[in-house]
């Protein structure tokens, strides 16, 4: 990792403290399973959606899926599928429906053999030459993420996901990244096949 991403992370880590401490609320797990019906329908009963355009929210860190929903909610981050899918909800019920999904257990899928070896040598190693950091860093080497940092779990995601979303942070239309820009600064040096390879190595990953 360069020098870049470690003053990143640690200007992240001291955000994100201050962020934490602002929150009073505390999610419930059993209480946020009932406020998921009609989520359900998307992103499957236990998080785990059989969909490929829709996420896997089973497993994913709380803090991650916090943000996430406060920000959909808000329209920072637009899900045109959502659309007033949680108008009604208020800060308690999606802490409790964080809560709930964080609590359950994530699916894996497969990667193309044909992809592997391109999209793992990036997720391990970045590429130096264009100053890419390995995902690793955040993610994890199995794709875990970081919960209390708020690095999404990655690992095990639908590949056409993670390919509309590394896309649309390269071209500008997903920005809540937010002022560290972590994610548009990374997908900027992705071309579209590194972008497909790294997606269905991620698919993969467990
Ligand atoms: C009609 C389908 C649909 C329904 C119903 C729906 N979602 Fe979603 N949701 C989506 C899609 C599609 C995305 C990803 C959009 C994109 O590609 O950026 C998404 C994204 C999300 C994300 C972000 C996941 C991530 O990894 O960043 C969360 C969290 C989420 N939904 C929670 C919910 C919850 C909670 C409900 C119920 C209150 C719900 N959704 C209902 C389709 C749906
Ligand atoms: C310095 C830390 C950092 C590094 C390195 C990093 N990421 Fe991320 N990534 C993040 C953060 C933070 C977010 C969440 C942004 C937000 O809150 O919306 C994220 C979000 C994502 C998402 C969206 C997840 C979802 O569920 O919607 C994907 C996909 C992703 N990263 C893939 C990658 C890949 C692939 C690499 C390596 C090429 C990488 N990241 C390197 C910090 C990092």
């Amino acid at each position: 990792m360069n020098k870049f991403f470690v003053s990143l992370l640690l200007t992240m880590g001291v955000s994100g403290i201050a962020q934490a401490t602002g929150t009073t609320v505390v999610g419930d797990a059993a209480a946020g399973q009932a406020k998921t019906a009609v989520c359900g329908a998307c992103h499957g009963p236990d998080g785990n959606s059989m969909a490929p355009n829709f996420p896997k929210l089973a497993g994913q860190g709380d803090r991650y899926l916090l943000k996430q929903l406060h920000e959909i909610k808000d329209g920072k981050r637009q899900v045109l599928e959502m659309t007033g899918q949680l108008a009604n909800l208020n800060d308690q019920d999606l802490a409790d429906i964080a809560a709930y999904y964080a609590s359950q257990k994530s699916s894996v899928g497969a990667a193309d053999p044909a992809l592997v070896a391109r999209g793992e040598e990036l997720f391990r190693g970045g590429d130096l030459q264009k100053g890419l950091p390995a995902c690793t860093g955040c993610h994890a080497p199995d794709g875990q993420g970081n919960a209390p940092a708020g690095f999404p779990h990655v690992g095990g995601q639908h590949a056409s996901y993670i390919e509309k979303q590394l896309t649309a942070f390269r071209e500008g239309d997903r920005t809540n990244d937010g002022d560290t820009l972590v994610m548009r600064a990374i997908a900027a040096k992705l071309s579209n096949k590194d972008i497909k390879a790294l997606a269905s190595y991620i698919q993969g990953l467990h």
